[in-house]
Order: structure tokens, then sequence, then C-alpha cells
């Protein structure tokens, strides 16, 4: 089977697993895992940040953030398709007593003047705007990086207006595998970040917010609210870390086979797909008005191809590092084979 659903799906390697069973741990609970503080203090300087807390998830990493910031009735300035408002079950408002208020974007870059616009005035009955969030790479609109200008331009709106700023960095791996830019440079313009190991770097568990030491002093308390407070979890941090080491170089190749994959599907006459537009390792193509999404989906799933209908005529396959680029090309093969055989 050629899983292409997600970077989610991949499994530790024996190389992972061996780094994971040698770690040192001990109670984190009590701040005693050697193998957690030490990864803390290692991805915090990545992001020239002063203190990091692992957490399990994403999702967690995100919410902490948010509650980090907010109280009840206030409001985050989020994209309309940002993991925070579409994916997380209006945590915000669930656990923080806060609201998004989603703003549309062209490849997830919000327009300038409708975050202005979203921001409210200090009158009595509205809500209190407190967060700017943004989502790099963005999930949803297919991978696509965040450019920095526009960032830096997002930060000095946010900054006057006393707007705190949260990167969903779960990908920020991707993106800084393509453009370079130092990790340190994307994190100068953010108060908290979210960032996973689990998505394209190949750990099966664990995400890690980032921000000063006040703030993560602040994040243990909430955490343990959430009832994110882990114990012997070092055996975690062990793979997060042996993913940093190792898996991180490999985004790149993710990119080349997304790419490549693009060039062949691009070839139906029923598919609109653009390797042009494919930023990192997420792809979106559109499928012929002809064809069923449901019945594609399930005909690839049966000739040992896996990806996801995310609404409309839209499908997405992400690459990772457990499909190789001779299987990328081989399910482009068999997608374009597909999409000819259930129209004729
Ligand atoms: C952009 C983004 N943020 C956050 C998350 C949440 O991560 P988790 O599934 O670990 O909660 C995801 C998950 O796919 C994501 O794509």
């Amino acid at each position: 089977m050629i899983d292409l659903r997600s970077d989610t799906i991949t499994r530790p390697s024996p190389e992972m697993l061996e780094a994971m069973l040698s770690a040192k741990v001990g109670d984190d609970v009590y701040g005693e895992d050697q193998t957690v503080n030490e990864l803390q203090e290692y991805v915090a300087d990545l992001f020239g940040k002063e203190a990091g807390l692992f957490v399990p998830t994403g999702t967690m990493s995100n919410q902490i953030c948010l509650a980090l910031n907010t109280h009840p009735g206030d409001e985050i300035i989020a994209e309309a398709d940002a993991h925070i408002f579409y994916y997380e079950n209006a945590a915000p408002a669930r656990l923080s007593g806060a609201q998004i208020f989603p703003v549309h974007s062209v490849m997830g870059e919000m327009f300038l003047n409708k975050i202005e616009e979203a921001i409210r005035p200090d009158v009595y009955y509205f809500p209190k705007t407190k967060i700017l969030a943004l989502e790099n790479t963005h999930n949803r609109h297919g991978g696509t990086i965040l450019s920095f200008d526009y960032i830096q331009s997002a930060y000095n709106l946010a900054k006057n207006h006393n707007l705190f700023m949260h990167l969903d960095g779960a990908r920020i791996w991707n993106a800084y595998s393509i453009t370079n830019i130092p990790l340190r440079e994307y994190a100068k313009f953010f108060d908290t970040i979210s960032v996973c190991f689990s998505k394209g770097l190949g750990a099966p568990v664990g995400s890690m917010l980032l921000s000063n030491s006040e703030t993560i002093s602040r994040a243990w308390k909430i955490r343990k609210t959430f009832g994110g407070g882990m114990r012997q979890t070092g055996l975690l941090a062990a793979a997060a870390k042996y993913a940093l080491t190792h898996n991180l170089p490999k985004l790149k190749d993710d990119h080349t086979k997304a790419v490549d994959f693009t060039k062949t599907i691009s070839e139906s006459e029923f598919i609109i797909a653009n390797p042009d537009s494919v930023a990192t390792n997420i792809v979106r193509f559109s499928i012929s008005e002809q064809i069923k999404v449901d019945n594609f989906v399930k005909s690839l799933a049966e000739n040992n191809v896996l990806v996801s209908g995310i609404g409309g005529q839209n499908i997405r396959a992400v690459f990772h590092l457990d499909v190789t680029y001779e299987e990328s090309l081989t399910a482009a093969s068999i997608i374009k084979e597909i999409s000819r055989k259930i129209v004729n």
C-alpha cells in the first residue's frame, strides 16, 4: 500500500526505536526526565527562544499557546482554513473561553487590510482581540510557505495593535528545509510557537511549544490542567531528538517526490494539478466534475494507493519518509490511469 493520506502515518525506524530504548528517563511531572529536559533546551535554542515544553500533540501545543495569552471573551484572528480553526474542535472556545475570528486568504496569507478590519475597536460590547495566529507551512492550502516579508508585515501590524503573535509551526521544518531561512529568524516574529515532531520528521508522538521562560513556566500549569503532564516521556523525547538529527535533512526529498508526482498526474486530462504550485510535501489537486471523489478515492485504495478527499473535487496527497521516490511515481501513474478509466 502506498499511503499518501498524511505525513503523520510514518512508523519509527529500527534506529529510532533503538534511540528510544536507550533514553535516560525520569518523572517529567517532577521535571526529572533528563532526555525531555535536554530536548526542550535543544529545540528552544534552535528557535532562539528561552524555553520549550514537550507535549503529546500539536493540538495541545497550539491550545496551550492560545490559553496562555487569552482570557474568556477574547478573540484570536486566524486564517479561515487554519488548523486551530478548522480541525481543533472549537478548542479555544471550550478550553480558554476565547473565539476565533476567521479571515480568508490566498495560500495561507491573509490580506493585511482584512486582518486590520478584523481587529476589534476598544468598545465594551466587542470581544478583545488578543492574538494573531499564522500557520507555516499551511496544511489546508497545500503545504504553502508564508513569505518572510509577509510574516514581517503581519508582525508589524500585530504589534501596532498590541497583539500577541502565535505560530502553528507543525511543519515549520518543511518551510525551513526549502527556504533555508534559519528557524531563529522565523521565530523572532512570534511570542509563542508550536512545532511537531510527529509530521514529516517521523517521530511517533510529540510536539513542543516555545516562548520566553516566564510564559513557559505558566504553560506547565496549563499543560497539567489539559491532561498533558506525562511521566517517563523521555522515550518519546528521544524519538523526537533522533528525528531532528536524522530526518530533518531528508525533508527536501519529500518535496522532490511531491513535485515529480504532480508532474505525472498533471498529464491526465481529468486532473488539475500544477507542479509549479507545489511548495513543500503536500499536494492538492482537483479532479474533473465527471468523477465522484468518493468513487475515485475508493478505486485508488483498491489499487493500493491511499489519498484523502478534502472537500469539493479536491484531493490531498502527502509525501513522507515511508514512501520512496519510486513509489511516489508509481502512485502518480495509478492515479493518472484510474482517472481515465473511471471516466471512460
Ligand atoms: C498545521 C497543523 N497544526 C496542528 C496539527 C495538530 O497536530 P496533532 O495531530 O498532533 O494534534 C496538525 C495535524 O496534522 C497540523 O497539520
